[in-house]
């Protein structure tokens, strides 16, 4: 088969690799019939993830074709069609009763990680009936690619963690894919305001598009003082950071209302300053998640019923063969004004 495979810092090819098989009783192995490019994979490029070694194949996103399954699999079969969850979840380790997943003690974030990825013409899952969705009969299976991991991040580390409620004034800080994850999903709640926060004009236009209220641009460092005007000097109920550098989660600092929720997505590579001296006595709840993936079946049922459209993220489109060049548009994503790339085998 072929695959995407990592090969040390600054260098990727789509070359043979071997076919996965069933390795565990507990595995099956899935066709890929879409996939797509997370930031997570670029920094991993970089060589910023040290848990990922050369040779590793990437990606942890994905739709595809049961075509194994080992004995134990009960819920799965060959010819099923199925969403790949970025964490692998055994449902039964502690972590994993208490709704966290992304902690499993045999699972968590494997795929593209610490085993080979959904980036490929097959793929490994372990514990297949605990960490695959069905996919139902007649569902668009491009925008069902939103959920291996973009939907529920956005939802669960920002919208949950951060108690979105009816009324409530939002900002999202970053309007990249999972910034506006949460932009879509924050509007199940009815929030009274969605602010939206970018250095890029056009993923300010975008999150227009998509459903905030108001669009803010924090090229200048005047971002705080445009939030406060906009919330009569309050701030707001819930800041949602969706970056993951020192200054946008300051700028969440800066706006949070009392008693307000602090919601961090961003992954930080660096310590960032607490000001406890002006938040003390603010009632400030902040909050940090590992996405755990326990939403896509709710997140399922909101796509299925049109509540939700995530398919607007997709903004490229290549065969599964063109992964370089997918690569390469994904990773200039400021003049290719890229989002999520899909990627589709027949
Ligand atoms: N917690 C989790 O489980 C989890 C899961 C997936 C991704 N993430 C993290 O979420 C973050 C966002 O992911 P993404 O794929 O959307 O990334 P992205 O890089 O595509 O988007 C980030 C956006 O932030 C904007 N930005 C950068 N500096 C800014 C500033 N100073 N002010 C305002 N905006 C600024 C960029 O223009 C960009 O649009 C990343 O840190 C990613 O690693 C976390
Ligand atoms: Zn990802
Ligand atoms: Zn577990």
């Amino acid at each position: 088969m072929k695959a995407l495979v990592y090969q040390g810092p600054g260098s990727r090819a789509w070359e043979e690799a071997p076919r996965p098989n069933v390795v565990d009783a507990f595995d099956a192995v899935v066709r890929i019939t879409r996939t797509t490019i997370c930031g997570t994979d670029l920094h991993i490029l970089k060589g910023d993830v040290a848990s990922v070694k050369e040779g590793r194949i990437l990606g942890h996103e994905g739709v595809g074709v049961i075509s194994s399954v080992g004995p134990s699999v009960r819920t799965f079969k060959n010819g099923d069609h199925v969403i790949i969850s970025c964490i692998t979840s055994c449902a039964t380790c502690g972590p994993c009763r208490k709704g966290m997943p992304s902690h499993c003690e045999g699972g968590g974030w494997l795929l593209g990680n610490t085993i080979d990825g959904t980036q490929a013409d097959y793929v490994r899952i372990p514990r297949a009936d605990t960490s695959l969705h069905r996919v139902p009969d007649g569902a668009d299976e491009d925008a069902l690619v939103m959920l291996s991991d973009i939907l529920p991040t956005g939802f669960e580390c920002g919208v949950l963690s951060g108690t979105v409620l009816p009324g409530d004034k939002v900002a999202i800080v970053g309007a990249g894919p999972i910034g506006l994850a949460a932009l879509l999903t924050s509007q199940l709640y009815s929030p009274a305001q969605i602010i939206a926060i970018d250095l890029d004009d056009h993923r300010l236009e975008v999150a227009k598009a998509l459903g905030a209220t108001h669009v803010v641009s924090s090229r200048d460092g005047k971002a705080v003082e445009r939030v406060m005007a906009l919330t009569r000097g309050k701030g707001v109920d819930v800041a949602i950071e969706a970056v993951g550098i020192p200054a946008t989660f300051e700028i969440c600092q800066d706006i949070i209302a009392a008693g307000g929720h602090l919601a961090n997505i961003g992954v930080h590579g660096k310590s960032v300053e607490l000001k406890l001296d002006k938040l003390w006595d603010h009632n400030v709840t902040i909050t940090t998640r590992l996405v755990d993936t326990v939403t896509t079946p709710m997140l399922l049922e909101s796509v299925l019923s049109g509540r939700l459209a995530p398919r607007k993220l997709i903004t490229h489109e290549f065969e599964l063969e063109d992964m370089m060049k997918a690569y390469d548009t994904f990773g200039d994503a400021a003049k290719s004004r890229a989002l999520k790339v899909l990627l589709r085998a027949p």
